[in-house]
């Protein structure tokens, strides 16, 4: 349904935003693209959805090439942008009818699938109401009806749940899973919710700098990571295992602080019963013991590492070395 080889954008000649980045989504698929902020998510977006050029590479979506034929891509996309574009002076419905006129529909048709779609992000109770007197959960769903509007074959969601409370947040992807399974609607997301992506996507690449650094499923990344983490805290007095524990099998990564170790199991149902028998072989008490799954989050932040990303965090940068300066003299 999506394919992009080597697609490349570089802003003014100078930024270059995505950097010869290359997959391919089947249809029906969940597919997140995640990152740090300024990672190029968006821009991916723009060159699939025809509103910014292609530098480099090519892409299609629905079988149009996107440079080729702009206008066939257009019809089979629903985009629900990270800035919002409803009209805050319209009524919603009056926002969803101007969505569906630009995509050809006509007026009972139009008026028709507009009730509905109110009715599916319920808003048919505001539906008469100006979008300035709208809350921001209010707006967002708005944005994903007008997105929906002409049933597209691929929806694009930039960070559609951004800033929504939680039973928002829920609700919303109640609503894109159900057309999901029902309509075998593609899904495209970008989301700063790690646990969101976790849950919904099929696969999920991890974009930092332009460049796609892992992908997979959510399964197959955290597994990379290698595995769970085991916390281990011995009785006082008890001798270093740290060498003991790197001996048995499996066993890539201990550290120790205190009496308390942390161990990266790789395949915890073996590792673990061999651990707790030796200890107990040993004489030495196991004072407490724990285990955590890899998350999401966490493979995120193995991938892009913890600094921050975008323009802001250059500036703050600026800004501490230019006080270390002040204070040096
Ligand atoms: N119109 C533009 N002109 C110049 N540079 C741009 C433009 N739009 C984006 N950029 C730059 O391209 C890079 C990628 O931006 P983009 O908006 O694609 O990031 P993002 O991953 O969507 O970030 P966020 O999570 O903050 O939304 C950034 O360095 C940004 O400053
Ligand atoms: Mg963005």
């Amino acid at each position: 349904m999506i394919e992009a080889e080597n697609l490349t954008k570089v802003y003014n000649g100078k930024i270059k935003a995505v950097d010869h980045i290359s997959f391919s989504i089947e249809e029906g698929e969940v597919f997140g693209l995640i990152g740090p902020n300024g990672a190029g998510k968006t821009t991916t977006i723009k060159m699939l959805n025809t509103l910014a050029t292609i530098t480099e590479g090519k892409a299609s979506v629905n079988g149009h090439d996107v440079q080729k034929e702009p206008g066939a891509v257009r019809d089979s996309i629903g985009l629900v942008p990270q800035e919002l574009t409803a009209d805050d002076e319209l009524k919603g419905i009056e926002n969803i009818m101007l969505a569906a006129n630009l995509h050809h529909m006509g007026g009972t048709e139009a008026r028709k699938r507009s009730e509905e779609l109110l009715k599916l992000v319920d808003l048919d109770g505001a539906a008469d109401r100006r979008v300035k007197t709208y809350s921001g959960g209010m707006r967002r769903r708005l944005q994903l009806a007008m997105g929906l509007v002409h049933m597209p074959k691929v929806l694009f969601l930039d960070e559609p749940t951004l800033g929504l409370d939680i039973q928002t947040r829920e609700k919303m992807w109640d609503y894109i899973a159900q057309l999901n399974r029902e309509k075998g609607l593609t899904v495209f997301m970008t989301t700063h919710y790690l646990e969101e992506a976790d849950s919904l996507c099929k696969r999920i690449a991890i974009v930092d700098k332009g460049v796609i650094k892992e992908s997979g499923t959510p399964a197959e990344l955290k597994r990379r990571l290698g595995g769970d983490i085991l916390t281990l805290e011995l009785g006082e007095g008890a001798p270093d295992l740290t060498e003991f524990f790197k001996g048995i099998q499996d066993i890539s990564e201990v550290t120790k602080v205190a009496q308390v170790y942390r161990i990266k199991l790789p395949r915890t149902e073996k590792a673990l019963p061999v651990i707790v028998e030796a200890v107990v072989k040993k004489n030495i008490q196991i004072v407490e013991i724990s285990f955590t799954k890899p998350t999401l989050d966490q493979v995120f932040l193995e991938v892009t590492g913890r600094s921050m990303r975008d323009e802001d965090a250059t500036e703050s940068d600026s800004m501490t070395q230019n006080f270390m300066m002040e204070r040096a003299r």
